[in-house]
């Protein structure tokens, strides 16, 4: 088997249903090709968190060595993912005075750090800190004020925050499993760069990542994202509603959910019928496929709505030029998309992975957007000097030679500063 090479990054989604290894070839260009992948089924994960140690460790490791099969190559290092309804999104803003009456890079970095430090709940850490905007003096939303005159800088970001228990749980994971983990990225800001165009982030747009057991919510706008949420709600819930529904048990429910699933009643003909199996050795059934929709109608509304009261929470929805888009396993239920509409008011599309090359036909499914965003985000933040500069202070990358590398760079970057 070949050794691991610098150019390979491998994505690693630790979700609440599977766990999946991306494998990716990085060319000259920073382009994409998906060599491999590797997934198992998912136990030790509640609602998008790691709650038992050994299970998770297992089907880390089964989903690796599926992908070094595939790739022919060796993993010793995972870009790994953070969900759960414990991440917290807030806006928060920073000031300093311009000594030299201009920005330098150290005043950037220096205003960043003010506006990350918020007291925060006990426990909490920073996981990422995500420049909006800045303003020098009377003049707002500048890109990129390095090198602009005046007086007082300000910036406004966007932190997300993560209890460092979870954050340590997550690379523990990893670890048990030999690998190392330079950076974890929570999965709405991973899915939204397999996902979403710039056009999209730029006009506004809420990247909607429906899985099994969370809802992950990011809404840009103006290219940078201005709020973020994690619903603890997802896919098991509609299975469950359809066990109790349906008196059946939950595999035979999510076999129904998947084969037979619509979310809206009104897309179902009147005469389409499905079988259904009894609990307990009770004989199956026949029963209409409107009641099976008429089961999950309902829990679907109910999600989009909270999405809805997110993006109220954000600004409202005339900040979303460009709707929602929406991904994750779930959106592969017939229906979404037309609920999701009917419910926000807002115009819909559904997502698959983008911006790569290589097996798209084999990642293609909206369920790979967290797994394959998570590579796409390692490569384009690795030139971030402001990540890069955050990332220092985080606790769990450090002994990654590829973070370290980029610090090098970045510091070479920020001579001064550092
Ligand atoms: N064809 C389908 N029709 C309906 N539901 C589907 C289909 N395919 C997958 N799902 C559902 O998608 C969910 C899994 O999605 P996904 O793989 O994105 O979740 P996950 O990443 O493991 O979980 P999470 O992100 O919530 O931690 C499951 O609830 C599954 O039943
Ligand atoms: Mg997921």
């Amino acid at each position: 088997m070949a050794s691991r090479k610098e150019d390979i990054l491998v994505g690693l989604d630790v979700g609440t249903s599977k766990v999946c290894a991306i494998v990716g070839e990085v060319g000259a260009n920073e382009e994409v090709d998906i060599i491999g992948i590797g997934t198992a089924s998912s136990k030790g994960v509640t609602r998008g968190i790691v709650d038992e140690i050994t299970p998770s460790v297992d089907a880390i490791g089964k989903a690796i060595q599926e992908a070094e099969l595939m790739a022919g190559c060796s993993i010793r290092e995972v870009y790994v993912n953070i969900s759960g309804g414990h991440l917290q999104g807030l806006n928060s803003s920073g000031v300093v005075a311009l000594k030299e009456s201009e920005v330098h890079e150290s005043e950037l970095l220096r205003v960043i750090d003010g506006a990350r430090a918020i007291p925060l709940g006990t426990g909490q850490e920073v996981l990422h800190t995500l420049p909006r905007h800045f303003s020098i003096d009377s003049q707002e939303h500048i890109a990129n004020p390095l090198g602009l005159s005046g007086i007082r800088l300000e910036a406004k970001v966007h932190l997300i925050t993560a209890p460092h228990s979870a954050i340590q749980n997550i690379t523990k994971c990893t670890r048990q499993a030999g690998l190392a983990t330079p950076v974890v990225t929570c999965d709405a800001i991973a899915s939204s760069e397999a996902i979403l165009s710039d056009d999209e982030k730029d006009l506004g747009v809420a990247l909607v990542d429906v899985g099994a057991g969370t809802t992950d919510v990011a809404i840009w706008e103006g290219g940078s994202v201005v709020h973020t949420a994690v619903l603890p709600v997802g896919g098991d819930h509609i299975t469950r509603d359809i066990s109790i529904g349906l008196r059946t048990p939950i595999p035979e429910a999510e076999r129904i959910k998947i084969r037979y699933g619509c979310a809206k009643t009104s897309m179902v003909r009147h005469d389409e019928k499905i079988r259904v199996s009894g609990v307990g050795g009770r004989s199956a059934k026949e029963l209409s496929r409107q009641l099976l929709a008429d089961i999950i109608e309902p829990r679907v509304e109910e999600l989009f709505l909270m999405v809805q009261k997110e993006i109220r929470n954000a600004g409202g929805e005339d900040l979303l030029a460009s709707g929602l888009v929406l991904t994750g396993g779930c959106t592969n239920l017939d229906g979404m998309v037309e609920v999701a509409e009917e419910v926000t008011g807002l115009p819909v599309r559904r997502g698959t992975p983008q911006h790569i090359g290589g097996l798209i036909d084999v990642v293609s499914s909206p369920a790979y957007s967290t797994g394959i965003g998570l590579i796409l985000h390692a490569i384009h933040r690795q030139k971030d000097p402001i990540y890069l500069a955050t990332l220092e202070n985080s606790s769990w990358h450090r002994g990654s030679h590829k973070v370290r590398a980029w610090l090098t760079k970045a510091k070479r970057w920020l001579g001064h500063f550092f």
